[in-house]
């Protein structure tokens, strides 16, 4: 079997639902269930015996030392993390808790496990550490993409706290030998997107008639992947990367930030129709820019498919018509996420007048 963590959020969620839907290999599933972190993103897999929710930290290392020593995993896949980047702008601590201190005793309780392991179960095991193409910093314009051997350059606590992870990552390896693999991944949008980020935010302020805020100019530069093309990179990186090597995970599908929200509108605009006959695109509201906000970022994958043979199967429009209508499809859902603890921030980072379109 395989452990996950993290397996509540938005990505550890869509792959462990592939996970079970394409292989017979049960998966446990370890998640402390942060604000981000969602059972009813698992519903489908409510008594299926291949998957086994424990409610926990990754950090709490006698809880993963007991859990590695109960299941026996021939592999860790690490997704659990503090992932928002405005969230790390208005309180690091948690990014610093989960993502390097959490990383590091999840490390230790593996390196730990690992060692008393047979020489077979040795040969088999992996470590895989999900990141961030955030880690490399920003790029200029017409700057070639980041690939594997770029610098990190991270320029906000949340990519800070990533970096620090994958150098405890590599570091385990050369010094311990414990066999790990490292993703580095642009942007995912797809089913389960909790809706701070930009995406599945404005897909529900526009049906919700709310402003659509966009940062600064919008000219910002994200390279977009659908998630379950993530999912199968790491898929394919967990069954033949090579030990201790970086895989950097893109989908060639780089836009400003303006253009996908004018995306959204436009398909929202033939899908679900403002009542008054309006374009949903009459809501975008320009608010007060990112602190240290990164200009642009690219992946070069091409490492993944010619050692790998990879290749995304979505396109940004495949993808991101399939993303509007399961937002369409999933009310339940919506409302259930956007209750309580989530007006709260949303007051936090928009204030009220900035969410009525006025600079504050
Ligand atoms: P998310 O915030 O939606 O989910 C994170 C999950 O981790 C949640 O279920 C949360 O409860 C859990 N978690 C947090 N702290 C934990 C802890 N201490 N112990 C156990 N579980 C904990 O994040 P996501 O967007 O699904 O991202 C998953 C991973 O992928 C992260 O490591 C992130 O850095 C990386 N990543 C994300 C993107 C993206 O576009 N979302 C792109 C590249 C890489
Ligand atoms: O690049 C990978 C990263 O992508 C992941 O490591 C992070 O976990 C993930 O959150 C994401 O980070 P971003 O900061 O790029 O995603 P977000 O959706 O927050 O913002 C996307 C872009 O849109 C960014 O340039 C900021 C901008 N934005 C965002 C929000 C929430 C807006 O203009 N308005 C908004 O309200």
């Amino acid at each position: 079997m395989i452990l996950v963590t993290g397996g509540a959020g938005f990505i550890g969620s869509n792959f462990v639902l592939d996970w079970i839907a394409q292989s017979d290999e049960p998966v446990i599933n370890l998640d402390v269930l942060t604000y981000a972190g969602n059972r009813e993103n698992l519903a489908t897999l409510d008594n299926n015996p291949r998957h086994v929710f424990v409610q926990g930290d990754i950090g709490d290392s006698e809880l993963v030392a007991r859990l590695l020593a109960e299941h026996q995993p021939r592999a860790v896949i690490n997704f659990a993390a503090e992932s928002h980047v405005d969230r790390s702008i208005h309180g690091p601590e948690d990014f610093i808790q989960t993502n390097i201190v959490g990383t590091f005793r999840l490390l230790e309780a593996v390196r730990a496990y690992y060692g008393q392991l047979p020489e077979s179960g040795k040969n088999a095991f992996r470590f895989l550490h999900v990141s961030t193409d955030e880690v490399y910093g920003s790029l200029t314009k017409d700057a070639p993409a980041f690939t594997e051997s770029h610098r990190y350059e991270p320029n906000s606590p949340y990519s800070a706290s990533k970096a620090a992870s994958d150098h405890l990552v590599r570091a385990y390896h050369h010094t311990y030998g414990l066999p790990v693999l490292t993703t580095n991944c642009s942007n995912n949008y797809g089913p389960y997107h909790f809706p701070e980020k930009l995406i599945p935010l404005c897909i529900l302020n526009a049906l919700a008639g709310k402003p659509l805020p966009i940062y600064g100019d919008g000219q910002q530069i994200r390279d977009w992947l659908y998630v379950k093309d993530h999912c199968s990179a790491i898929r394919r990186v967990l069954e033949a990367g090579r030990l201790g090597e970086v895989y950097n995970v893109g989908g060639w599908n780089e836009m400003p930030n303006l253009d996908v929200v004018h995306t959204l509108c436009a398909i929202l605009d033939e899908l679900s129709p403002r009542a008054d006959g309006q374009p949903y695109k009459t809501q975008i509201t320009y608010v007060t820019d990112r602190p240290g906000h990164d200009r642009r970022y690219a992946i070069d994958a091409s490492k993944l498919e010619r050692e790998l043979g990879w290749k995304p199967a979505e396109t940004f429009a495949t993808g991101i018509r399939k993303t509007v209508q399961w937002y369409l499809d999933n009310q339940p859902w919506v409302s259930n996420v956007t209750s309580g603890a989530y007006r709260d921030w949303l007051g936090k980072q928009y204030g009220t007048n900035e969410a009525r379109g006025e600079k504050q």
